[in-house]
């Protein structure tokens, strides 16, 4: 296996190895999962994809979510990320895929909202538009290093609150729905996740982020703005351009990343597949004390 890296200071495409590899062999598994500790963002190109395929790598790394109501793929261990309708065309704009889309386009980490968070997510390319549609990501892992000693230490000890609803309400008021609002109560984590394989510390962020605990709302809404924009700013991030047989896998622990638009006429069909955090990955240092206590 050769790693080549791709991005400034992580993410790294992965050559001689292929998903099948990983499933069936411990010695390829242990490899690409000390890449994955290391790199934040792992490239596999020319995959022969398929949905079991896909799954079976994913499952190496821990347990699969079921996807949530209100997603396609609900129910199942699959997420279908779509601009393609029931009748096979591609939806207008104005439709809840393309919305959704949008949201998906503010930078976040899959499932903070969540009651157990994602470790990772492993996205394959199944149709992709021609230009555009590219996926982009940043390393909070980078951006926690370059902050100041005394702001670490006050941010490890931070915890904020992260709800679906509230992302999705920067896109539209009604985007998620009841259904999805009552399935999704908000959630606190620590605002810094420390990998326990490396020691390092990232910062645990996303648009799903409103609130910081024990904070004036508009004090806290001010401090996530000012981590989210040092986390993103320019230089900072790998941008992967798909091409057919891609997959990529990313450590939402340690990364954000956002959706690029693509022209709104253009198909595109992407299935996600996303792997729950265990106490293994650093998960029970993540909770609020108050909860620590109570579990
Ligand atoms: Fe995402």
């Amino acid at each position: 296996m050769d790693i080549i890296r791709v991005g400034p200071g992580f993410a790294a495409e992965l050559r001689g190895v292929t998903l099948a590899d990983v499933a069936n062999d411990d010695a390829a598994y242990a490899a690409v999962r000390a890449a994955f500790e290391e790199h934040s963002v792992l490239v596999f190109r020319s995959q022969e994809v398929t949905d079991e395929g896909q799954l079976a790598f994913s499952r190496r790394f821990g347990p699969p979510e079921v996807t949530k109501v209100g997603s396609l793929g609900t129910g199942s261990h699959f997420v279908i990320l779509t601009t393609i309708g029931p009748d096979g065309k591609v939806v207008p704009a104005d439709h809840r895929y393309a919305m959704r889309n949008k949201a998906n386009q503010l930078w976040h980490t899959d499932s903070s909202f969540k009651k157990t968070p994602a470790l990772t997510s492993i996205l394959s390319a199944r149709i992709i538009p021609a230009n555009g549609g590219e996926t982009e990501f940043v390393s909070t892992r980078l951006a926690f290093e370059k902050l100041t000693p005394t702001r670490q230490k006050q941010l490890a000890n931070s915890f904020a609150w992260h709800d679906y609803a509230h992302s999705r309400g920067k896109i539209a008021a009604d985007l998620a729905s009841a259904e999805e609002r009552a399935a999704l109560p908000p959630v606190c984590w620590r605002m810094v996740w420390k990998n326990p394989v490396n020691g390092r510390g990232a910062l645990y962020l996303a648009s799903h982020a409103y609130a910081v605990e024990g904070m004036e709302r508009a004090a806290g809404e001010k401090l996530i703005d000012e981590l989210m924009a040092a986390a993103t700013a320019p230089g900072t991030s790998y941008v992967h351009a798909w091409k057919g047989g891609d997959v990529v896998m990313w450590d939402n622990r340690a990364t954000m990343h956002r959706g690029r638009p693509w022209p709104a006429h253009e198909a595109r069909l992407m299935v996600r597949t996303t792997i729950s955090a265990t106490a293994a990955d650093g998960l029970e240092a993540m909770r609020p004390p108050s909860q620590q206590a109570a579990e």
